[in-house]
Formats: C-alpha cells, structure tokens, sequence
C-alpha cells in the first residue's frame, strides 16, 4: 500500500513536472544574484524576491536524477498533488506569514541564488542579523536531518520554526499566521482543492514541504560525467573527483560510506566538528549554559538558540548535549555549491579556494573536539585547482550563466585574497590535538 501510494505520488509529480518544466534563464532583476547581496539600512528585512521560473517545481527528467532515492523521500502520508505544490510555491513567497508582513521563507531562500541569500549570516524582520548561514533548500527532500544542527528530521517540521522564530519571520505562534490569510479567497480554493479542508497550519506545512519535495537539482556537467559524456567536464575536474575520494579524504564524511564514491548527495548525514568558527568562541563556558538554559526536548528554545544567540557555535551540542557534538555540524551536500557561498555554518568563506584550504591544513590546531578525520592534505596548488574545479562541475543546468559569472568571481577574488592558506601547516605533521578542558 506504501508503496503503491509512493508510485502514485511520483506518477503525479512527473506530469507536474511536464507542465511546469521550466528551465529558462530568469528574467534580470535588480539583485545580479552573483556575489554577495546589496547591503541593507539597518533595522529593514531584505526585499522578497520575486517567484520567476527559477522557483518552478523541477522536472524529474534531469541527467543523474536518483528516482529511487526521490521516491522514499517523499512521505506515505503526504504524497505530491499538484495543488498542494502550487499552493507551497504560493506560500513561500508569502511574506504576509510573518510579523509584519516583511518577510517570506524566500527572502532567505531566493530561487535566483539557488535558495539562499547570499550573506554570511541571513537577515530577518526588523534587519535582525541571524548566527547562522542560510542553506539551500535544492534537495533538502533528502536530508536526514533539517538545518546545521539536524535539530528536526522532516521539512513539515522544519517550515514551522522560521514563522515564528523572532530573528527570522517572528510570528506569534502558526495560528496567527494562518489567520493573516485566511481572508484571501484565493487561499481559500487552493487548501480546498489541495486538502478538502479549511485553512489550517498542519495543512500550510504540508504545503510549503511539498513544494520544496519538488525541488530535486541535478542535471549538472558532474551528472553527465558519472551518466557517461567523458567530455562533460574538464580532465581537471576529474582530477578533483579522484583526489576528494582519495588523498583530500572528503569522501570520509561526504559520502554515505567511506569506500564507495557517492555520486548523489555527497553526506554521510552526520555531524562533525570540522573546526569552523570554535576558536573565536570560549566554548566550555558556553555548553555550561546550555546546559543550565536549554530544558531537553524544547524545540523552540534550540531553535531561538541556534538563530538569535552566541550560543549557536555549539552546533549539534544543543540538540543532544554530548560533548563529543560540541561545535558539530551537519555534513551538507555539495551540489550547487558554486552558487550557494558564502560556506559553512557561520558563512566565513568567500571562495571555494577558501574551503579548500581549510581542509588542506587541517584546520582546528587548538580545537579539542575537532574531528579525528581531519588532517594536513598537502594538497599542491594544481591539486586545490583541481578540487574547486570538480565542485563547480556539480552546478545544475538551470544556475550554468550564474554559475560561470560567480566562477569568474571567485577566481579573481582569489588570485588577490587567500586567507585560509597555510601551505607550512599543510605540509606539516599532524598536530597533537589538546585535550577537552574539564567540563
Ligand atoms: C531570515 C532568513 C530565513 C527565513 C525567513 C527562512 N529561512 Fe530557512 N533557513 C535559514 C537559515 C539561516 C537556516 C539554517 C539555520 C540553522 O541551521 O540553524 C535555514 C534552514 C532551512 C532549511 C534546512 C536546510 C538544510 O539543509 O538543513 C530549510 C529546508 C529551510 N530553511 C526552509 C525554509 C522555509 C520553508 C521557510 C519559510 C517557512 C524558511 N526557511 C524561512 C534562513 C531563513
Ligand atoms: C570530517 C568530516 C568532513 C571532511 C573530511 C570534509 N568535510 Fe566538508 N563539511 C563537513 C561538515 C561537517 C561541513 C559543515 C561544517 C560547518 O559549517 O561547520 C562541511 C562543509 C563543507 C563545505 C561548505 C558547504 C556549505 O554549504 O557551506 C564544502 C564546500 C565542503 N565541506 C567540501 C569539502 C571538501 C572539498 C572536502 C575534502 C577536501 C571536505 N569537505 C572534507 C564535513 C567534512
């Protein structure tokens, strides 16, 4: 029966998809969507950006679309219908869901830069500067987990605590969110015909959540690759392909298992401390209070935490208050990542040439928790190129032209500025990792 209603959603959702398949380049708009964002008067939220053909449900007739894996994706209780999907699209463009009607999921999460924004750190209502780095929502259907932490598993649940969360939407509770469009006749019809029901805000999750399942990108240079076009991508980016499953170790936590290259979602969905951000934090005294503030199983309060407190860089720590979790993050796929920077957590790296050089000295010296995985790569020059070559091969179709422009970029930006490299360190020894302070 699952899996009948599993075949029936997905027989759904192509047709959808055949109706909707939009692909074209977007319209121009006032923000490039290349590089980061204008910035902003204080105390203002960012414009909405508006729904092109980039927020369109994506085709499943995609090079390197993994059916499969799309299918157990999608749950039992919730399959695809077209209306809700279309009522999703609607609602994450929906800025009247927030406090005063200033912000919507896509202002964070802006279809022209692939679902995010482009800052370090998202900006909410009333200008309210986040802690942390806003994450593509492009294949969030497969995560295991939802945001850096993996503070929930599914995206109905994760869609709820942006609307309320006071540095992002800062809506009262979802009831009086849903109230704020319960005058909308149009609204009206489309809960109708996507649930049989009234408005309610189960039902207005269940949307959004359905739209994003519709979001699976792939069809890029890397997919053609791996399908069998040798001359997809350049001998270099093949180089960078065999170095992240060998000599760069990526693969350790970039892939499902350690021995077989993954060629999908490049995570192990777990979550390590890869040594971002910690140094500059005094982390014992934080995880103290933590630990004295934040009740076990109190979502909202993780998740205020997590968006509008220093006590943030403990990362997974706030979830399971294990101390091996202190400053770990969610391992995050990598597809599209060209168009998705500023990287990692707090957004502190401006280029690919930026992460790469993370990796290569093994960065976290002095970080107790840091990952046993992590170590000095000695990677050459020629081999960082390599690497940055490979993770710019996994841009979809639909972001090539901003792709090749944000290439452009960061290869100037970085011919100026390295500021991760330390060529002495990752060529050196492994260091003696300290030993955690007493707790
Ligand atoms: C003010 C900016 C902002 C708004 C508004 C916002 N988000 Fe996000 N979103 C973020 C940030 C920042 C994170 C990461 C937060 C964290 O990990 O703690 C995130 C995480 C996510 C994730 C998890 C992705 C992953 O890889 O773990 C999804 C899915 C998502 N948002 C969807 C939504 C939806 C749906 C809405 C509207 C209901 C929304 N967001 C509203 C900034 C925003
Ligand atoms: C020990 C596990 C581990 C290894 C090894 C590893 N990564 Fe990561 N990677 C992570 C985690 C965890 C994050 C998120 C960390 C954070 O933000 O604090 C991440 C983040 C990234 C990001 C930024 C993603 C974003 O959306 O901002 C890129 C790019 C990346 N890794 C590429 C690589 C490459 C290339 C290699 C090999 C040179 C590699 N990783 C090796 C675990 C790992």
């Amino acid at each position: 029966m699952g899996d009948q209603m599993r075949v029936t959603s997905l027989a759904v959702l192509s047709l959808l998809a055949c109706a909707c398949m939009m692909l074209a380049a977007p319209a121009a708009s006032e923000d490039a969507g290349v590089g980061p964002p204008l910035a902003l008067p204080p105390g203002e939220a960012p414009a909405l950006p508006k729904a092109g053909p980039l927020a369109a449900p994506l085709s499943q007739d995609q090079v390197g679309f993994p059916a499969a894996l799309t299918a157990s994706a999608i749950p039992p209780n919730s399959p695809l219908k077209p209306a809700a999907v279309a009522l999703g699209e609607r609602l994450f463009f929906e800025s009247r869901l927030s406090g005063d009607g200033s912000v919507a999921c896509a202002t964070c999460h802006d279809p022209a830069r692939a679902f995010t924004d482009g800052r370090p750190l998202s900006i909410g209502i009333h200008g309210c500067v986040g802690q942390r780095n806003a994450p593509t929502v492009l294949n969030a259907l497969y995560n295991k987990t939802q945001f850096w932490d993996g503070r929930v598993t599914t995206l109905e649940e994760q869609a709820a605590l942006p609307i309320t969360n006071p540095c992002e939407m800062g809506s009262i509770d979802l009831t009086s969110a849903v109230a704020k469009i319960t005058g909308d006749q149009r609204y009206q019809a489309q809960f109708m015909e996507a649930f049989g029901k009234e408005m309610n805000d189960k039902d207005m999750l269940r949307a959004i959540a359905s739209y994003e399942r519709t979001l699976a990108s792939f069809d890029s240079p890397f997919d053609h690759f791996i399908a069998g076009d040798e001359r997809a991508i350049s001998d270099s980016a093949k180089r960078g392909w065999a170095l992240f499953n060998t000599k760069a170790r990526c693969h350790l936590c970039h892939a499902l298992t350690d021995d077989k290259p993954d060629v999908t979602a490049f995570t192990d969905n777990d979550f390590h401390n890869i040594g971002i951000g910690i140094l500059r934090h005094n982390v014992v005294p934080l995880a103290q209070q933590a630990e004295r503030e934040l009740t076990q199983g109190q979502l909202k309060e993780v998740d205020t935490a997590a968006i509008a407190s220093d006590l943030s860089v403990l990362g997974r720590f706030l979830v399971t208050k294990k101390e091996a979790d202190i400053a770990s993050f969610k391992t995050p796929d990598l597809r599209n990542i060209l168009v998705t920077g500023p990287y990692f957590h707090d957004g502190g790296m401006d280029t690919l040439w930026d992460v790469v050089d993370h990796y290569n000295k093994g960065d976290g010296i002095s970080d107790p928790w840091l990952d046993q995985d992590m170590q000095p790569l000695a990677m050459t020059e020629p081999e960082i190129d390599d690497m940055v070559a490979f993770l710019v091969s996994l841009t979809s179709s639909q972001y090539k032209k901003r792709g090749d422009e944000e290439y452009a970029r960061q290869l100037a930006l970085s011919k100026v500025s390295r500021p991760q490299r330390d060529t002495a360190r990752a060529f050196g020894p492994k260091p003696v990792q300290p030993k955690p302070p007493p707790f």
